[in-house]
Parts: C-alpha cells; structure tokens; sequence
C-alpha cells in the first residue's frame, strides 16, 4: 500500500480494500505515514464518503490498533453505552448504575468533554478523590467485585483512534458519518462489550443536526456491529435543548444522583430509563417489557443508587451517606435569573447553553485547558412551562460575578417565550438496529 495512492483513491471517490485500510492505520500508529498524509486522506474521506464495508474495515483496524478487552470471555451478561456527545447529558451516570443493578455488568471507558459537549470523566472527577485513571487490573477486579467501573480510555486502548482524533480536530475533519461511526465503535469494540446500546444525539446542541443525519450515523454503527459480531441498538435522541436542567460538571452529577432518588427531572430519567432497559435485554436476551420492569424496581428500591455509589468509593470518590449526595464542590457566586415575560417558555438553545457554560470555565476550548468543575446553569422552569413575569427561572453558577452578570445575559438570549404553548417534541425520535429502524409516534 502506497499512502500517496491510497489518498488519491479516495480524492478520486474510489473504495479502498480493506487490507490496504489495516496497512495504512498501522503504520500511520506506528509513525511510519505523517500527520500531513493522515489528514490529507481524512479531509479525502469527509468530502467523498466511504462504503459500509469500508467502514466497517476502518473500524477493525482502529479497534486491534492497540490492546483489546474481551469482555465476554470474563462475564457473561455484559453490555456497554456510549452517547455521540450532547449538552447537559449525564445519562451515563443514570443508565448504567440502573442497568448495573439489574446485574449487566458493565466496564465503561469514557471520554472528557470538547467544545461544547460534556464528557463523563469531568463530570466524575468533579468529585473530591475519585480516580478516573486505572490498569487493566484494576478496571476487571472492580468489575467483578461492583459490576460497574467507568474509567478514562487508557493509551493502549484503540490508540489510531486517539491519534486520528486528535488530528481530525485541527483539520476540521471531525464532522463525517463514517469517521465518527468508526471514531466511536472502534472504542467500543476494543473494550470488549458484545452487547452496545448507543445514544445518538440529534438537533443544535449535537454533531448530527437533523434525524436523517442521526438515523444515518445509528445504522452505520449498528451495521458495523453486526459486521464485526457485536450486537448494537441505537436510540436517536433529542438535542435541541439540554437534556435534564443542569448543565456543568458537579451539577451534573447532582442531578444524576437526585434522579436515581426518583427526584429528577423526567426528560433525564426516562433516556436513562431507556437506554437501561435495552442494556439488561441485550445482556440477558430478554423481551424489553421483563427488561423495563426489572430497571423500574432497580430504580424504586434504590439499588441503583447503591450501585453508583459503590462505583464511585471504590474509584476513591467522597460519598460519605447514601441518604446525602456525594460531596461536591460549589461555586462562589450564584445568581438568579429572572423571567423577563409572562408565557410559555418554547425554546431552550443546547448550542448557546453548551457554549456559555464553558465561558464560566466548565467546558475546555482545548484538550490541555484546565477546567472549573463547580461552574454551570441550572433551569429552574423546564420547556413547555408557564411562568409570571420576574419568577426565578435558573441560576449562574460562576467563579466570578462578573462572569455571572455576563453568562446571564447569553442565558436570556438563549431562551425563547410565546404567550401559547409549545407543540411538544418527541424525546425520542428512533430506535435503531443493523435491520430496523422504528420512529417513536409520540
Ligand atoms: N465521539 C467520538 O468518540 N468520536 C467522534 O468522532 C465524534 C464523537
């Protein structure tokens, strides 16, 4: 294989074989093709596409570029989650403990968070003590011992996918269907889960704008599944307002816990919900009724609260009561803002919310910024509410105030009144598998 042929193959909207794709990742790993040849061949792919079959080639390669976990060879009822990156989306840390405590195990690597989107490891290590950072060992003792570990990606794990990433970030090369598929199931096939549940984000707070787009992005990832022998159902989720009412590291995770209480905001707990059912029936090859019941119990007698909280000690995190929340710390200043209208709120902008929660220092512009883990937004009202003029509708959490005068400006703007309700919108838009699509008629 040619690197400079392999590029022009692709220029010209040519397939590639799929040995010629395993040639070019190893020795792009292995320092042996540039960052320069890498890209051109990445912006060559974003322009033109890739077939399923490619795809799915890329995704192997990516995969066994580094070490692998074979799950299912340790545990027999495992299954994995990832979501495609929104705002103020802390299923992760709803989902799995709910799933976990109907007895799927589940070894989880996440990621941090970029540009807008969060990511589960800030909002985990936004938590005094915890450790999102452990061997191999480590991560399969406390899988069997709790049933549940969420750690950062170690360096060896799908480390093509580490380095193309990265690239793909300062090339404007991120934003395309089969880099982004095979981005995320590489990962998830190299940690070594059978079973994959998958949430698509779709709308202004997402990567796929539209849920053509993201019905698109599901099938492709449930084929590669299906391809590479893993079993794969995507959900094609709405991101056009923040999910739940917290956006910001350690309100995050508050929310997370209240939810698992059965206080929580009902948008968060029923995609968490979801995505748990479809976790303990792929697990367990059980219909998603038996599924859905046993995740209802988990989440009424508190046993998924356990579960997280057992997670979160055994990683070293500071949860001294299962009665209180784990400790978390608080920003210094706190400012309400305050309904400028009388009417429904119809509108709440995840890009604008996303957006002005890193500039109060929660979210990093880069992947070596430092970030705040006490700042963020909180609603107080939810879409569709009705709401007298001057009522309390959220709250700033800022490291200053003046960084909270001007955050609560972009949060106004970010909202939108009418004196009628909203339609509303279906939460969930799909469920997609490798051969069905079903769109949720609510
Ligand atoms: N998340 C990933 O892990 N990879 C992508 O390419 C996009 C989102």
């Amino acid at each position: 294989m040619n690197p400079i042929d392999l590029i022009q193959e692709k220029k010209e909207n040519r397939a590639h074989l799929a040995s010629d794709l395993e040639e070019f990742v190893r020795a792009y790993v292995n320092h042996v093709i540039p960052d320069y040849q890498m890209a051109a061949w990445l912006m060559a792919v974003c322009l033109n596409g890739m077939t399923q079959a490619e795809t799915s080639a890329l995704t192997r390669a990516m995969a066994t570029s580094g070490a692998t976990l074979d799950l299912g060879s340790h545990f027999l009822h495992s299954a994995d989650k990832h979501s495609t990156g929104g705002v103020g989306d802390k299923t992760t840390l709803v989902a799995v403990p709910l799933a976990a405590a109907c007895g799927v195990k589940v070894a989880k690597m996440s990621g941090r968070g970029l540009g807008h989107t969060g990511g589960t490891i800030d909002k985990l290590e936004s938590i005094p003590g915890l450790r999102t950072t452990l061997g191999t060992a480590e991560f399969l003792a406390q899988l069997a011992e709790t049933g549940l570990v969420i750690a950062g990606q170690t360096a060896n794990l799908a480390p093509a996918d580490k380095m193309m990433y990265a690239l793909r970030d300062v090339t404007a090369t991120v934003a395309s269907e089969p880099l982004i598929a095979a981005s995320i199931m590489s990962k998830k096939i190299a940690a070594g889960a059978k079973h994959i549940v998958l949430d698509v984000k779709c709308g202004q707070g997402a990567f796929m704008k539209t849920v053509e787009e993201a019905v698109r992005l599901a099938q492709t990832m449930a084929e590669i599944g299906e391809r590479l022998g893993r079993q794969v159902v995507a959900y094609v989720t709405n991101m056009n307002r923040p999910l739940g009412r917290a956006v910001g590291n350690a309100l995050e995770v508050a929310e997370a816990v209240a939810t698992l209480k059965g206080e929580g905001p009902a948008d968060l707990l029923a995609v968490g919900v979801t995505l748990a059912t479809e976790m303990v029936s792929l697990a367990f090859a059980k219909p998603l009724p038996n599924a859905r019941s046993e995740v209802n119990e988990a989440l009424a007698s508190g046993a998924a609260l356990a579960r997280l909280r057992a997670m979160i000690v055994r990683q070293g995190g500071a949860w001294d009561d299962l009665a209180q929340a784990p400790r978390l710390p608080k920003a210094p200043v706190t400012l309400p803002l305050y309904a400028p209208t009388e009417g429904y709120l119809t509108g709440i902008d995840a890009l604008a919310i996303g957006r002005l929660v890193m500039s109060l220092g929660a979210g990093r512009t880069r992947k070596e910024d430092e970030i705040d883990p006490r700042t963020g937004v909180v609603m107080g009202v939810a879409l569709g509410e009705r709401v007298a003029v001057g009522d309390t509708i959220a709250h700033v959490h800022a490291r200053s105030e003046a960084e909270a005068q001007a955050a609560l400006h972009h949060l106004a703007d970010a909202l939108s009144w009418s004196p009628v309700p909203p339609r509303p919108t279906p939460l969930i838009y799909a469920r997609v598998t490798a051969t069905h699509i079903e769109y949720d008629n609510d």
